[in-house]
């Protein structure tokens, strides 16, 4: 989808501290072109690289995209070996590139189950970038929502029996710092493509506040232009988190 707009149109004072998104479709892209899903994937690997140069570009700081989900463990054997090797490869030609952007590389999900190959390339990227600051990249890997919810209520229980935590002391905060996302700001926008209305176990504490915004482009062609057009759609959003609008008077009534 191209288009004519100019990135000088985005407003950068206003452009979201995090962007997450939920990377679907490649399979149906596949199909429709009467090829493997693997090619889908493929050329899904190339939009990811498009992505995470746009947002660089735009200074955007946090950008996390949905890889793979402890779901997706129970896809067809070829199928799951194909995503590793991709992941690979990603992880290996995109080293320098972040390195150079100033981009750290961060894995959310269950580090221990990814084969051991892929685990060892991403913690050399990880271990590469770790002091940047530009921007961070999340790659959501065997993550699922769930687990990371369970994950953070076990850990803080551990913490309440060895006496390091009392109960009143989980609080909102506490909960989301024990997330494989603790320390970052919640994402502001979450995007997903090839127009499924759900979040499919993606970050569902995380997104109490976010701003959804679903496209029905199939992830393989999903563009820097049209995540412009969806950047400028999220700066007119009103954002409210609950409350009222600033221009109100106390008793709610519209000054
Ligand atoms: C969902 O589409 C996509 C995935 C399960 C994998 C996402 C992977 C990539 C975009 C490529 C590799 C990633 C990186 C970071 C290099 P689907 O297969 O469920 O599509 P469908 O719903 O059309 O079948």
């Amino acid at each position: 989808m191209k288009s004519d707009i100019n990135v000088s149109e985005l407003e950068k004072e206003s452009l979201p501290v995090h962007v997450a998104m939920i990377m679907d479709g490649n399979g149906r892209w596949a199909k429709k072109r009467l090829m493997n899903r693997v090619k889908g994937h493929e050329q899904g690997s190339r939009t990811v690289r498009e992505i995470v140069s746009a947002c660089r570009e735009l200074g955007i700081g946090f950008l996390t995209l949905y890889a793979f989900s402890t779901e997706n463990w129970g896809r067809p054997k070829a199928e799951v070996k194909a995503l590793m090797i991709l992941l690979k490869r990603f992880l290996v030609s995109e080293r320098d590139e972040l390195n150079n952007k100033g981009i750290r590389l961060n894995i959310l999900g269950q580090k221990e189950k990814l084969p051991a190959d892929v685990r060892e390339e991403a913690e050399r990227t990880m271990d590469l970038t770790r002091n940047h600051t530009e921007m961070v990249l999340n790659l959501a890997l065997s993550y699922g929502s769930r687990e990371e919810i369970t994950r953070a209520a076990q850990r803080l229980a551990h913490k309440v029996r060895s006496g390091e935590l009392r109960p009143e002391e989980i609080t909102d905060e506490t909960l989301s710092a024990h997330l494989y996302t603790g320390g970052m700001p919640d994402p502001d926008l979450i995007i997903r493509t090839s127009g499924e209305f759900r979040l499919s176990n993606f970050m569902m504490w995380q997104a109490a506040y976010a701003e959804l915004f679903i496209t029905r482009t199939l992830w393989p062609d999903f563009s820097k232009e049209e995540f412009h057009k969806i950047l400028i759609d999220f700066q007119q959003r009103d954002r409210r988190f609950g409350k009222v609008k600033c221009n109100t008077s106390n008793d709610g009534s519209p000054l």
